[in-house]
């Protein structure tokens, strides 16, 4: 475990009020956790306008499995782009939909491109890409 320092921090009574209500809601079981996930997510979107960083993405989509090819060409993008995709999950929403979760590696610039190439496909209804970079 890394070693830990203590800081003082002063802050208007009722902005730590409305702050601890919130962590209590999520279920922080202490203040210091909260801040110390503020600060890495602080650190991480800083991370992330680097587009030459390494990163990985989570690409969420939904799409209706009766329109004619979309499986089959969300399957030769990631082919095509082997170096940055490392696994696929498939979900069987209802009779019509499909959830599919595609995890990509690789420079944050390309897995972005790659990730709303996958997004832009016809067919896909719903799509998400969520970046996070390498480093914690
Ligand atoms: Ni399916």
């Amino acid at each position: 475990m890394a070693k830990m320092q203590r800081m003082g921090v002063s802050i208007e009574e009722d902005l730590l009020e409305a702050f601890d209500r919130v962590i209590e809601h999520q279920g922080y079981e202490n203040r210091s956790e909260a801040i110390r996930d503020l600060i890495r997510r602080k650190l991480d979107h800083e991370r992330l306008s680097d587009p030459d960083t390494k990163g990985m993405a989570a690409v969420l989509i939904v799409y209706d499995h009766h329109l004619p090819n979309v499986g089959r060409k969300l399957t030769k993008l990631q082919h095509s782009q082997l170096l940055e995709t490392v696994c696929s999950m498939h979900v069987h929403m209802d009779e019509h939909y499909c959830l599919e979760v595609i995890i990509l590696k690789g420079k944050l610039s390309d897995i972005a491109k790659t990730g709303h190439e996958i997004i832009s496909t016809k067919g896909v209804k719903l799509g998400k890409v969520n970046l996070v970079s390498g480093q914690r």
